[in-house]
């Protein structure tokens, strides 16, 4: 079909500002494999800014958000000078929106009712905001994935689902009409490629049972990576703890502690193990959340500062080649789906 290297894809979604959850469990893993995989892949990481408007949003903040995605990944570490490596838009690929719409042909009803999150999603909307678009929302995510010879996806498990519908459209299309996808490996495969460290979530502060989420609405038990040094120290000298009194990581009894010691060694590149150790069996809350504090702090200071010495236009000729790029190769494959049902 093509000589093409297999890809490893991912995106987040534009939604709103991204908190160090993000940071950690999603962002720096993907950077890392852009910087040690591309020998032997196609790394593609591009913004779902069409599945941002999914739901509501504030249509004047989507570009600010689409650039404060960018410059984030940049001041991560996102490496801008590897051939392999892309970056990209994903409304700045028309295919992607063009391949949605066939494959919603071959898409049933009831498969996307079905969808856990559809149905979460829509279950905290009124009923006039929930759009088709939510609705179908992993049938573009399907088109993402299908366009460019996907073989590995990493994405957290509530994500899990939607691999599994790529690959049911994807084989749905192949049976049909004959090899026109590469269809993307398993979920549990994924997992067995990216390692244990996948799925490596960072606690909301207030409710340690839950991870840190975007959707938070006080804000409170989210660090997000633009609140201020001093905004974060007050949330996570705020923290909720429990009342044992002595420190052991155990996620099952103590879930607010272990979420600080885990923080602490993210946050401070040391292993879990070695934090862990180190508080295991003191009895000062205060104290490991004055550690903690201290670390977050000067983890945003840096990378604050990171975000100042940004070169936008080298961010923007690595858009611009990675757009270029990818709408030839997006649209080879969607000229084969057309040609397949008639289109062309
Ligand atoms: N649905 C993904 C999420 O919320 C974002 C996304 C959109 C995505 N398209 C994708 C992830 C393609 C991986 C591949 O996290």
């Amino acid at each position: 079909m093509n000589t093409q290297k297999p890809t490893i894809l991912t995106a987040p979604r534009i939604s709103s500002n991204l908190h160090i959850g993000n940071y950690f469990g999603a962002i720096l893993p993907m950077i890392d494999m852009a910087k040690h995989r591309s020998d032997d892949y196609q790394i593609n990481m591009f913004i779902a800014d069409l599945h941002g408007l999914t739901t509501p949003i504030d249509y004047s903040n989507v570009q600010p958000l689409v650039w404060s995605y960018l410059r984030t990944f940049v001041a991560a570490g996102f490496p801008l000078d590897l051939p392999n490596v892309y970056l990209y838009r994903q409304s700045h690929i028309p295919a992607h929106s063009e391949l949605t719409w066939i494959l919603d042909c071959f898409t049933g009803m009831g498969e996307m009712a079905r969808m856990t999150q559809f149905k979460d999603k829509s279950a905290k909307l009124s009923e006039d905001r929930i759009s088709v678009g939510l609705f179908n929302y992993p049938v573009l995510m399907a088109a993402d994935i299908l366009l460019y010879n996907t073989r590995y996806v990493p994405v957290g498990d509530d994500q899990t689902q939607h691999i599994e519908f790529t690959r049911d459209i994807g084989e749905r299309i192949n049976n049909r009409f004959g090899e026109i996808f590469t269809i993307p490996e398993t979920a549990k495969a994924q997992h067995e490629f990216f390692g244990k460290d996948q799925g490596l979530r960072i606690r909301d502060l207030q409710d340690p049972t839950k991870k840190m989420s975007k959707s938070d609405e006080t804000g409170k038990g989210v660090i997000f990576l633009n609140d201020t040094p001093e905004q974060a120290r007050k949330k996570i000298m705020t923290a909720a703890t429990d009342s044992r009194g002595v420190i052991h990581y155990d996620y099952a009894t103590q879930p607010g502690v272990s979420n600080l010691i885990e923080m602490h060694a993210l946050l401070s590149g040391q292993t879990v193990a070695a934090v862990a150790a180190e508080w295991e069996g003191k009895s000062s809350y205060g104290e490991l959340k004055t550690a903690v504090a201290a670390s977050v702090s000067d983890f945003l200071t840096d990378f604050q500062h990171n975000l100042t010495t940004i070169d936008d236009a080298l961010l923007k000729q690595k858009l611009a080649s990675g757009e270029a790029a990818m709408r030839t190769l997006a649209n080879a494959t969607l000229l084969r789906v057309q040609t397949a049902v008639g289109l062309r």
